[in-house]
């Protein structure tokens, strides 16, 4: 027998508890407002924006205690900051760039100039939102450990720090204990084979972690970024 229409408008607003809110679209102009007026060099960010959405749509209006690794000049940090008004971020790098970046500065002087900035650059890229960020100038494995001291625990982690395979297995595996039950960890890159070494790429590092965390995860999203649901 049909339901009543009174049963159907009783059962969607349950349905949609169970699922959490709707993504809201992101649209272009918005996200490009966000950047206005800042200083960047690079965009490999952005592209990511529509899988985000999706991802952290649910929790946007959550009190998200965010974590990551790996700023640069602010570009994804800007993004947390603004599609999750009610997040704080803690931001861990060197500001030193990663293999890739030093390779190139130790051949010009020019490159090397303009790492230097990076820090600035994020320092000025972000400094409308200093009451929610919290910086962090060190090694990831130093600053993760740290926080592990401290007790500190994350519901969002964005791992996209140095990019050889021990690094981002030690970022997944200093990050892992310190996620809330039910939190995202997002790593970007498991795809990138920039460098000739194997090991020098962040994949198999990647997997290595996954494999060591069977059962305590759940897969929600596997492609040029994964992401898992801790359990
Ligand atoms: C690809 S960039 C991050 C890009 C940024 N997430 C964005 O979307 O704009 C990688 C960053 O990781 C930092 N990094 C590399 N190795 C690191 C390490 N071992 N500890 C902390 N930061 C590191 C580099 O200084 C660089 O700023």
């Amino acid at each position: 027998m049909r339901r009543s229409r009174q049963a159907e408008r009783r059962e969607k607003p349950a349905a949609k508890r169970r699922t959490g809110r709707k993504p809201t679209p992101l649209s272009a102009e918005l996200a490009a407002s966000w950047y206005e007026g800042k200083e960047f060099a690079h965009d490999w960010t952005s592209w990511h924006f529509p899988n985000w959405t999706k991802l952290l749509g649910s929790r946007r209006n959550r009190a998200l205690r965010v974590l990551e690794i790996g700023s640069w000049e602010g570009r994804s940090a800007l993004f947390f900051l603004n599609y999750l008004p009610r997040a704080t971020l803690t931001c861990i790098d060197t500001f030193a760039g990663g293999q890739e970046h030093q390779e190139v500065a130790a051949r010009s002087r020019t490159d090397a100039r303009f790492l230097r900035g990076v820090e600035g650059r994020f320092d000025r890229n972000t400094k409308a939102f200093k009451k929610r960020i919290e910086k962090i100038k060190a090694p990831s494995t130093d600053a993760l450990a740290e926080l592990g001291i401290r007790n500190r625990r994350f519901d969002l982690a964005y791992i996209d720090g140095g990019h050889r395979a021990v690094e981002a297995y030690a970022d997944g595996a200093l990050t892992w204990p310190l996620m809330t039950r039910g939190g995202l960890l997002l790593f970007d890159d498991y795809e990138w084979k920039e460098m000739p070494k194997p090991l020098d790429n962040p994949g198999s590092g990647i997997d290595a972690f996954l494999k060591s965390i069977a059962g305590q995860y759940r897969l929600v999203h596997k492609g040029y970024q994964v992401a898992i649901e801790k359990l």
